[in-house]
């Protein structure tokens, strides 16, 4: 049969560190209070001429340079943000720079949950559609979207990217081991839409001459900040995020007992900590590293993974489950083997 694996992984992230003391003096809130109802500490935010593309680019190329891949050698490139540079996306233009020059990409939009989409359709498209190498990007500056006035949102989020290689594999019946991709669960659900997001209006006129047609030319549309109700994201994610790991385990065959490492997006270490115990996980198999970076939406995840596997934590052939979760709402899981 056919298999993939993740064979590489990079991130990137802003020079400029932003302190829970930093924010507190723009708005009315405290290191204590954050830290110990969030788990963060610092954030890392876009500054200068630092842009989304150019954070998705290093951490392709840092991915590929693990992989041991030639950037020639890449079939599809997928760039998993909410906040490209450009509203068209910015896929194609990160595959250029990175050199790609025989791969075609495209934008995946699904907020928190865009990187284990990402890795889902990178292999079906491994599995099903013949590529070889699939270059799966995580990116997201929500930091452009924040209502810096707001302390119930302002203190969650950083920006930053992350990226995995995924490779074709021929699977023997004899070593079936060499899948990495071993079972996945998505799902959306509109109704959530109210609770996070960052929706257009059309406030801007071009014209104000309608020229005899009215209601025409349409205004220009712009997005608002982010606006969240931290209270209902929270019981969606404690209550969500359990059910669908447990339904991707069962896809791949295996007890929650296998799993090596707990991956979730990194958005709070309490919706962290009440996930884990909800699957039986012991805290030391538990990934975090939102005390330094905050939710960085799709960034997270592969953010995490890449610390984890450079500092020697995540070893070949560890069980990871990883779990994507946010506006849509939309969220995820995938087991992975490294
Ligand atoms: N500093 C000090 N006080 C604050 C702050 C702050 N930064 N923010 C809110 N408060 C106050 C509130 O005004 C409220 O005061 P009141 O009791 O006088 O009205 C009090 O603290 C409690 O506020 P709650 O909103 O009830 O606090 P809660 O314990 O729910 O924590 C939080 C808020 C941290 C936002 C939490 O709800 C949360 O993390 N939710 C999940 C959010 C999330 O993960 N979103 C992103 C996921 S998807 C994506 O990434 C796009």
């Amino acid at each position: 049969g056919m298999g993939s694996k993740l064979v590489g992984c990079g991130s990137a992230i802003p020079s400029l560190s932003i302190s829970n003391d930093n924010l507190s003096k723009i708005v009315e809130t405290s290191d204590e209070w954050i830290a110990a109802r969030t788990g963060i500490r610092n954030r890392r935010v876009l500054s200068g001429d630092e842009t989304l593309r150019g954070l998705s680019i290093q951490a392709a190329k840092r991915a590929l340079e693990m992989a041991q891949v030639k950037p020639e050698d890449v079939d599809l490139v997928l760039l998993c943000t909410s906040t490209p540079d450009d509203l068209f996306g910015g896929a194609a233009q990160v595959l250029t720079e990175v050199g790609c020059t025989n791969a075609f990409g495209f934008d995946i939009t699904a907020a928190c949950s865009g990187f284990i989409v990402g890795l889902i359709t990178a292999t079906r498209f491994i599995k099903g559609g013949g590529l070889q190498n699939v270059l799966v990007v995580g990116a997201d500056a929500l930091s452009k979207f924040v209502d810096w006035t707001d302390r119930g949102t302002c203190i969650l989020f950083g920006d930053a990217a992350g990226a995995v290689l995924v490779q074709f594999r021929i699977l023997q019946a004899c070593s079936a081991d060499e899948d990495g991709l071993l079972g996945f669960c998505v799902q959306s659900d509109g109704n959530g839409q109210k609770h996070l997001n960052a929706a257009t209006s059309n406030d801007e006129s071009i014209l104000s001459n309608t020229n005899g047609v009215p209601g025409f030319p349409p205004k220009k549309a712009t997005y608002s900040c982010i606006q969240m109700n931290g209270k209902e994201v929270f019981r969606f994610a404690v209550r969500c995020v359990p059910q669908s790991i447990e339904k991707a385990l069962e896809e791949a065959g295996l007890p929650a007992s296998s799993i090596d490492w707990l991956l979730l997006h990194q958005a709070n270490q309490r919706i962290i900590d009440a996930a884990a115990n909800r699957l039986d996980i012991p805290s030391d198999k538990v990934i975090s590293n939102l005390a330094n970076y905050g939710n960085t939406s799709a960034a997270s995840i592969p953010l995490a993974l890449d610390e984890a596997v450079r500092s020697g934590k995540v070893k070949t052939g560890d069980i990871i489950a990883a779990s994507g979760f946010g506006a849509g709402l939309t969220w995820g899981s995938a087991i992975v083997k490294w």
